[in-house]
C-alpha cells in the first residue's frame, strides 16, 4: 500500500502541476482511480485558481474600470467649487435655510465635500457623523421628503451651472437619493 500512496502522491503533484494544460488529458487512469480525496481537492482548488486569475484578467482586459462620478465631475477642484455653489444656494433659499441657522458652515462645507467624494466614489477622507445621526434632530424639527427634495434641486442646478452633463447630475441625484431614508430617518 505504502507503494501505492507514492504513485498517488507522485500522480496527484502531477495533476496539480498539469491542472489546465494538455498533458493533463494524457495522465495515467490508474493514477487517477487511486488519486485520494486530499489530493483531489487540492486539484480543484488549484484549477480554481487559475480560472479565476484567468477570469479575472480576462474581465479587466475587455471591460476596463469605468472612472468614477467623481473623476467625471472634475475631482476635488470641482467637487470644492459645487458645494460652495451648492450652499449658496441653499442658504438663500427661504425653504430650507432655518434648518442652517447656528451651524458651524466652514465646517459644514468641509464635511459635505468629504463625503460627496466619498459618495460619488473619489478618495475616503468623510470622518464626520453617521447620516442618520446627524439629522435626527432636523428630522424632529420637521425635515422632510419635500425638503429633501429642494436640496437636491439645489444639487443639481449647481452642477448644470458647472456644465456638468444631464446624465452625470442625474448620476449624482441617484447617489443623493440613496441616502434620503437615513437622513430622513426612515
Ligand atoms: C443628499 C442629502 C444630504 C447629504 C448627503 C447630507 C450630508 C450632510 C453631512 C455630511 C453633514 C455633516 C455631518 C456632521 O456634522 O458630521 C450634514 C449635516 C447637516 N445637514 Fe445634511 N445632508 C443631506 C441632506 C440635508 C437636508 C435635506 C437638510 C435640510 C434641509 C440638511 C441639513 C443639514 C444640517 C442643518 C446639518 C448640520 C447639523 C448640525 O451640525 O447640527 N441636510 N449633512
Amino acid at each position: 500500500m505504502q507503494k501505492v500512496k507514492i504513485l498517488s502522491a507522485t500522480a496527484a503533484m502531477f495533476f496539480v502541476l498539469t491542472a489546465g494544460n494538455i498533458a493533463f488529458a494524457s495522465a495515467p487512469s490508474a493514477f487517477s482511480k487511486e488519486m485520494p480525496e486530499a489530493a483531489k481537492e487540492e486539484l480543484a482548488t488549484a484549477t480554481e485558481a487559475k480560472a479565476a486569475a484567468e477570469e479575472k484578467t480576462t474581465v479587466e482586459a475587455e471591460k476596463p474600470a469605468e472612472p468614477s462620478l467623481y473623476e467625471q465631475l472634475g475631482g476635488e477642484k470641482a467637487i470644492d467649487a459645487a458645494v460652495d455653489k451648492f450652499y449658496e444656494k441653499v442658504l438663500a433659499d427661504d425653504r430650507v435655510n432655518g434648518f442652517f441657522k447656528g451651524v458651524d458652515m466652514d465646517r459644514q462645507r468641509r464635511m459635505q465635500k468629504a463625503f460627496l467624494t466619498f459618495a460619488f466614489g473619489g478618495p475616503n477622507a468623510y470622518a464626520g457623523r453617521d447620516l442618520r445621526a446627524a439629522h435626527a434632530h432636523l428630522v424632529a424639527r420637521g425635515l422632510n421628503d419635500t425638503h429633501f427634495d429642494i436640496i437636491v434641486e439645489h444639487l443639481g442646478a449647481t452642477l448644470k451651472e458647472m456644465g456638468v452633463k444631464d446624465e452625470l447630475i442625474a448620476h449624482a441625484a441617484k447617489v443623493a437619493n440613496s441616502v434620503r431614508n437615513d437622513i430622513l430617518n426612515k
